[in-house]
């Protein structure tokens, strides 16, 4: 028996793979897996509806715990950061298709398919992570492949009975998991045009926000965040608690022009109310317990890491290489940030630490325990060569 395990986000692309694989790529059995890694509930359950009707053997993985753990919180301790982006599409990609490998292992196929385009980053991010944990497998990639158009879809889902109601009333292709929510699409595409209220759905508009500073305090350790104002809770659920509060007080709305890996130049916009607050946050954390050289090694890092997230080569050795410098740093990064949220805006207020690397004593203009006489050659000595520079040029003036 021949089958094929189909990345399945019950959507139009995908949907339509599983007619596809039977008709048209020769398989005898559709196994369709959705990974939860935060989406709305809604979602989950119309995908498992949809592979119902439409007959497949239908695995749903929850991987909530698993995605904020390991991926979400990785992505805090290394700034994520690609072109203004927190990568929150780009980081739950590698651990769907892990998912999917996992349950062709079980069921001992060697085969898959995804929905993606050829046009976007997705497809990339699939297929390397499939490739990496299953070196050969065989990958199905149909819209891809038949460079079809959304219309063909729409008629070919017709004809096979595919339901696709909600797919038709979708003006906006949304991707959402717990660190973000990416929406694309309609009169999103043109550069100019600004983002109409109606696309958001986890922040509120900085103007409807509420009229009032809101502070928090967000305790750190070892680099990820443990608890929002003294309150302990798992990764998931302090990703969640804080979307929500964040979302609430209008922060976390991204508008940039993104640099796609196939060179694309696209409009995007995501909310990441709770990765805008969490980065801030860490940020201003490390910045009270690194050295100035562990600070400016780590945005090297950083850039790297961010780098192969986005290109979903998260099972890259590199990878591995850039997080065993970025887990030693991590090591002291500890302790508390104060922050406000008003009306879309955040301000760190505050932060401590029993590793913060500052002295009041030293840096204070009110205490002798600085002897500032010390000082003096140093001063003298600093910028040596641009001195010696500037001698030369006069010598040679002289010269001439
Ligand atoms: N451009 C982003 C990325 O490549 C997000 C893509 C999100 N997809 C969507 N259908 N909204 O990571």
């Amino acid at each position: 028996m021949k089958q094929v395990v189909l990345v399945y986000s019950g959507g139009l692309d995908t949907s339509i793979c599983i007619p596809l694989m039977r008709e048209e790529y020769g398989y005898d059995k559709v196994v369709t897996v959705t990974v939860d890694v935060g989406q709305p509930a809604e979602d989950i359950q119309q995908a498992a509806d949809k592979a119902k009707i439409l007959g497949t053997e239908h695995h749903t993985v929850d991987a909530k715990d698993e995605f904020a753990r390991e991926y979400c919180f990785a992505a805090i301790q290394a700034n994520a950061d690609y072109e203004g982006y927190p990568l929150s599409t780009s980081i739950a990609r590698p651990l769907i298709a892990a998912k999917a490998v996992e349950v062709a292992k079980k069921l001992g196929a060697t085969a898959f398919a995804h929905g993606c385009t050829g046009k976007g980053n997705d497809q990339f991010r699939i297929e390397y992570a499939i490739r990496a944990l299953m070196p050969d497998a065989i990958i199905h990639a149909p819209v891809r492949e038949r460079n079809m158009t959304r219309s063909w879809e729409i008629e070919y889902a017709k004809a096979k009975n595919v339901p696709i109601k909600q797919s038709l009333e979708k003006i906006w292709s949304i991707d959402e998991n717990l660190w973000g929510r990416s929406i694309e699409g309609g009169r999103l595409e043109e550069p100019n045009y600004a983002p109409p209220e109606e696309i958001f759905q986890w922040t509120k508009s900085p103007m409807a926000a509420k009229d009032q500073v809101q502070e928090l305090r967000i305790d750190f350790k070892n680099g990820v965040p443990v608890a929002i104002d003294g309150i302990s809770a798992a990764p998931a659920s302090l990703i969640v608690k804080m979307n929500e509060i964040a979302g609430n007080n209008g922060v976390g709305r991204i508008d940039i022009m993104e640099d796609r890996m196939l060179g694309l130049k696209v409009r995007e916009n995501y909310e990441c109310p709770a990765a805008v607050v969490l980065l801030a946050a860490h940020k201003a954390m490390e910045a009270l317990v690194l050295t100035a050289s562990e600070i400016r090694m780590k945005q090297r890092v950083d850039a790297e890491w961010a780098s192969l997230a986005y290109q979903g080569l998260w099972f890259d050795p590199l990878k591995d290489d850039l997080e065993a410098f970025i887990q030693a740093t991590q090591k002291r990064v500890s302790g508390t940030v104060t922050l406000r949220l008003y009306k879309g805006n955040l301000s760190i207020v505050g932060r401590e630490s029993p590793w913060a690397l500052y002295s009041e004593d030293l840096a204070s203009y009110d205490t002798a325990t600085f002897d500032q006489r010390e000082s003096t050659g140093m001063v003298k000595n600093f910028g040596m060569q641009q001195r010696m520079f500037f001698a030369l040029v006069e010598k040679h003036k002289q010269n001439q």
